[in-house]
C-alpha cells in the first residue's frame, strides 16, 4: 500500500456511493433474480446473502416475497434498512452462516449477487457456504447466483493488462478511482487494487479486494459434493452481461461458460 493512502473500503462504508458509482435504476438484477425464482417455480421465503445497500433485497420483497437480507458490513446493513425497507436485515458472515440466526423457517431459495459468493476464498470457506446453504434451504429449495466467471481469465488478459480509469461525481464531488487487478494464480484468486482519489485534497484512499476465480466444473463438483442439482450455469444474458438481460426475454441457459459473468441455478436435492 502506498505511504499516502488510507485503507479503508470506500464503497462498503459509503453505500450511497456504492448506489452512485454502480447504478440500477431499473433494477435489473432484482427483476432477472425474481424471473429466475418464479421460472423455477421457487417459494415465497427468501435469503439475500450479502445483499449490500438491500435494493434487490426490497425489490424482491416488493414482487410478495418475504425476504431477510444478510451481509457483513454495518454500513450496509444501516443503509439498507433506511433506504431499502421492507425486508429483515441481519448480520452474517455468507462463509458460514445458522438458519436460526436469520430466520424460524427454512429458506425457498438463497440469492447470491454480483460475485458476492467469491467472497468464499478457500475451499473450506465454499463448503461452509454451501454447507450452510444446505441446511437453511427447504427440500429443493433453490440456489441463485451471479458472478465473476474465472474461465474467463484463462487465455484472456484484457481485463488484466492495463490499470481502468474511471470518474464520476457524486454530491457535488469528483471521484477518480485507478483499478488494477492481478490473477494470484496458486490462490486462485483475482486480487483487485482500487485508488480513489477526489480534487479536494483529501488523501487517497487505496482498497484491496479479492475474489476467487471459481471454475464452472470445480463449482459443479461442490454443488454435487453438498447435495445441489445444477439446473442452469451459463454466461448470460444476465444483469450484467453485454449485451444484458431484459425482461421478457428468456432466463433460461445460453448454453456456455465463457464468457466473464456467470450464472447459477442449482437445486437442493435431485433437481
Ligand atoms: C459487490 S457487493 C454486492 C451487493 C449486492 N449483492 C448487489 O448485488 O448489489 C458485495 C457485498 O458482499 C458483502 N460481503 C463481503 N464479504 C461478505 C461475507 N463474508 N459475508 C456476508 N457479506 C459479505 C459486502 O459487504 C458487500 O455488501
Amino acid at each position: 500500500m502506498s505511504e499516502h493512502a488510507t485503507a479503508r473500503n470506500l464503497l462498503t462504508d459509503n453505500p450511497a456511493l456504492y448506489e452512485a458509482r454502480f447504478p440500477d435504476p431499473d433494477r435489473l438484477a432484482a427483476r432477472w433474480t425474481e424471473e429466475v425464482l418464479r421460472t423455477h417455480g421457487a417459494g415465497p421465503h427468501v435469503l439475500d446473502l450479502g445483499c449490500g445497500t438491500g435494493r434487490d433485497a426490497a425489490h424482491l420483497h416488493a414482487t410478495g416475497r418475504t425476504v431477510v437480507g444478510a451481509d457483513l458490513s454495518d454500513a450496509m446493513l444501516a443503509h439498507a434498512r433506511t433506504h431499502h425497507p421492507g425486508p429483515r436485515y441481519v448480520r452474517a458472515d455468507l462463509r458460514r452462516f445458522r438458519l436460526t440466526d436469520l430466520a424460524a423457517q427454512p429458506f425457498d431459495a438463497i440469492v447470491c449477487l454480483d460475485s458476492a459468493l467469491l467472497y468464499c476464498h478457500t475451499n473450506d470457506e465454499l463448503d461452509g457456504f454451501l454447507d450452510s446453504c444446505r441446511r437453511a434451504l427447504t427440500p429443493g429449495g433453490l440456489l441463485v447466483a451471479e458472478m465473476r466467471n474465472g474461465a474467463f481469465f484463462l487465455g484472456r488478459t484484457e481485463l488484466l493488462d492495463a490499470p481502468q480509469i474511471r470518474g464520476f461525481a457524486w454530491e457535488g464531488t469528483v471521484y477518480r478511482s485507478v483499478t488494477t487487478l492481478t490473477v494470484d494464480r496458486a490462490a486462485q484468486l483475482l486480487r483487485r487494487r482500487r485508488v480513489w482519489s477526489t480534487e479536494d485534497g483529501s488523501p487517497p484512499v487505496e482498497q484491496h479486494s479479492a475474489w476467487r476465480l471459481l471454475f464452472p466444473q470445480e463449482l459443479r463438483y461442490a454443488l454435487a459434493a453438498h447435495g445441489f442439482t445444477v439446473l442452469d450455469l451459463h454466461d448470460g444474458p444476465g444483469p450484467r452481461t453485454e449485451p444484458p438481460w431484459r425482461a421478457g426475454s428468456a432466463v433460461l441457459p445460453g448454453g456456455s461458460a465463457d464468457g466473464d459473468r456467470l450464472h447459477l441455478v442449482a437445486r437442493l436435492g435431485d433437481g
